[in-house]
């Protein structure tokens, strides 16, 4: 594939007023999703909450594209139809998590580094053929005292670096997330020291690493203030704060950046994305690729009655999806 294909399909997700919907939750996270509402954790109930989702009527409106499980791209609607096939009929692009989650990155306690790079070309190829178009590798940066070193960002950069590399060889555009973990007491101030080195060096290993940019889209964190920090920052000073930084460490040359949710309530990420968007035009698209800020009240309302209650849950999804899309916007009003 072209790098022009490549570019297309990275301006078509992040395309004006809509976003992307992580489903892409391992089996042991959405077991803790599921636990949290009482639904077991079986691979039937894991289908028919994917299938909840992804046929939300009218979703293709505010959403361009969704990450899904290696399970999920295998499985298909109660009737039959491929997970993909009802995406792509309703213009929403098959994305894939193929990393392997976070290990204990040795040497540096407290840190952690993803893995999968082994077999990475054959699974992306496998998964180009199953008709992913885009693919999502999460790195995980702590922050606490001491951390994160030198030695992690660099290693997880590395890593996002090459799995990129790989993405575009097999015709796929890589999404690449290097997570700032809200987890701590550090202030915002902290936060954006934190992710403005470990974008800098990002993006020097895509450049390393002859990743190209256009065929490239940022999941990054937003700059905020420690879950636990006694003072938090406002809406303005997030968004603020989060444009700086990515303006300080991002090339214009990239199509788009999209954020992750991260733990933040439903309105609040919203909020922060609408009033970033307010403080536009920025060299790139700035949307969303929530994970729990899309799904949390569907799966709230869906655990209440897994079959009557589906019509009630998607009302919720796609109300979630065109609020965001409005803030993609900067046109969202609470
Ligand atoms: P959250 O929005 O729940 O953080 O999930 C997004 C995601 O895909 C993290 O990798």
């Amino acid at each position: 594939m072209s790098i022009e294909q490549l570019a297309d399909i990275a301006r078509a997700m992040v395309a004006p007023g809509k976003g992307i919907i992580a489903i892409d939750e391992s089996n042991a996270t959405i077991a803790k999703r599921f636990e949290s509402v009482g639904i077991p954790n079986s691979e039937e109930n894991r289908r028919a909450y994917r299938e909840m989702l992804l046929t939300t009527p009218n979703l293709g409106e505010h959403i361009s594209g969704a990450i899904l499980f290696d399970e999920t791209i295998r499985q298909s609607t109660k009737d039959g139809v491929p997970f993909t096939k009802v995406m792509m009929d309703n213009g929403i692009i098959p994305g894939i998590k193929v990393d392997k989650g976070t290990h204990a990155l040795a040497g540096c306690p407290g840190e952690v580094v993803t893995e999968g790079l082994d077999g990475l070309r054959d699974r992306l190829k496998e998964y180009a053929q199953l008709g992913a178009r885009f693919a999502k590798w999460r790195a995980v940066i702590n922050i606490g005292e001491d951390i994160p070193s030198g030695t992690c960002i660099e290693a997880n950069a590395h890593a996002l670096a090459r799995y990129a590399a790989l993405c575009q060889e097999c015709g796929i555009v890589p999404m690449v997330e290097p997570e700032v973990i809200m987890d701590g007491d550090h202030d915002i101030e902290t936060c954006y020291e934190v992710t403005e080195v470990t974008l800098r060096s990002l993006f020097d290993a895509l450049y390393q690493h002859n990743v190209m940019l256009e065929g490239t889209i940022l999941k990054a964190s937003m700059v905020v203030s420690g879950k636990d920090c006694a003072e938090q920052a406002s809406v303005d000073e997030v968004a603020e704060s989060t444009v700086m930084c990515l303006k300080s460490a991002v090339p214009a040359i990239l199509p788009g950046i999209v954020f992750l949710s991260g733990g933040q309530s439903d309105e609040a990420a919203t909020a922060h994305l609408d009033a970033m968007n307010k403080l536009g035009p920025h060299p790139w698209p700035l949307s969303f690729s929530y994970g729990r800020a899309m799904q949390s009240a569907a799966l709230k309302i869906w655990s209440q009655d897994l079959v009557g209650n589906v019509a009630k849950a998607q009302e919720t999804v796609f109300a979630r999806a065109r609020d965001n899309g409005l803030a993609a916007l900067g046109k969202w009003s609470s």
